[in-house]
């Protein structure tokens, strides 16, 4: 049996910390399952790590569909949460009631969506229909970056005072956890001390509830962005050039296949084929 919401919720009450990274594929996520981690979250990362885009921005409901199935095909032991693409909850509760159904219709155990205050309504919303909901504040990789850019959030009073409010208002609204992405260490403190759902954080420090960590960062896979809050914990992509690189070389001078990678006939059919054919 895989783990529920619940179990998450009874690790902060027992103050346990709760692990969590982004699957998007069967393999890896098979491997992560196998790892013990808590949450499996299907990130619209995805749209960044998979597919080559420059942001989050474009990845579609159909994707993330795509994507969460091969997770739930995988996964044994842990959570799984989808996240919900760029305008497929901004637009009407109802949409994002529709789509919230679509990813669990897909087998995720629940979903996350961004923002504070004003999706606060929508996330009831869905919460009301049974669906649980992950909220997720500080940068929000869907429209932080349009408007100012990668910043790390809650640096002022007045910010951290408002990052408090939109956190205590998700969790009024139903919310089971909140992600807090690249919030001041000090703020992400308060928030998870002043709430009773769990924070999860990735680039807000040790204080959180748990932690999130894009796995292509952790497997050092993707070298296009390498924020100051990842740990590295592997070099697979230079591991992964080198090989394919010494199997091309191979390719090239004959050394692959060789004889233990292929397949022969019997002699005595060889001997009748050649025959036949006349060599
Ligand atoms: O899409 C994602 O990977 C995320 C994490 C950064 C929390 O939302």
């Amino acid at each position: 049996m895989h783990k529920s919401v619940r179990d998450i919720l009874d690790k902060k009450k027992a103050g346990k910390k709760i692990s969590a990274i982004t699957a998007y594929d069967y393999t890896l996520a098979s491997l992560c399952d196998k790892a013990e981690i808590d949450i499996l979250l299907v990130g619209d990362s995805a749209g960044m790590v998979m597919l080559g885009y420059e942001n989050t921005i474009p990845v579609t409901m159909d994707q993330m569909i795509l994507f969460t199935e091969a997770v739930c095909r995988a996964r044994q032991n842990a959570l799984v949460v989808a996240d919900m693409p760029f305008m497929s909850y901004q637009a009407s509760a109802s949409d994002a009631i529709a789509n919230a159904g679509r990813l669990i219709k897909a087998g995720a155990d629940a979903v996350k969506l961004e923002g504070g205050k004003t999706v606060a309504p929508t996330i009831r919303a869905i919460v009301e229909t049974g669906i649980p909901v992950m909220g997720h504040i500080g940068f929000q990789p869907q429209t932080t970056t349009l408007a100012q850019g990668y910043r790390v959030q809650a640096k002022t009073k007045d910010a951290a005072l408002i990052l408090l409010e939109d956190a205590k208002l998700l969790q009024d609204a139903g919310v089971f956890s909140i992600a807090l992405e690249m919030v001041t260490f000090e703020t992400s403190k308060i928030i998870s001390e002043s709430i009773s759902i769990p924070t999860i954080g990735i680039g807000s420090g040790k204080d959180c509830d748990g932690q999130v960590l894009v796995v292509h960062d952790v497997l050092g896979m993707y070298d296009k962005l390498k924020p100051k809050f990842v740990k590295q914990y592997l070099s697979l992509a230079d591991q992964i050039t080198k090989a394919v690189t010494n199997y091309r070389l191979d390719v090239e001078s004959g050394r692959f296949p060789a004889k233990e990678n292929w397949f022969s006939m019997d002699r005595s059919e060889l001997d009748r084929l050649e025959k036949e054919i006349g060599r």
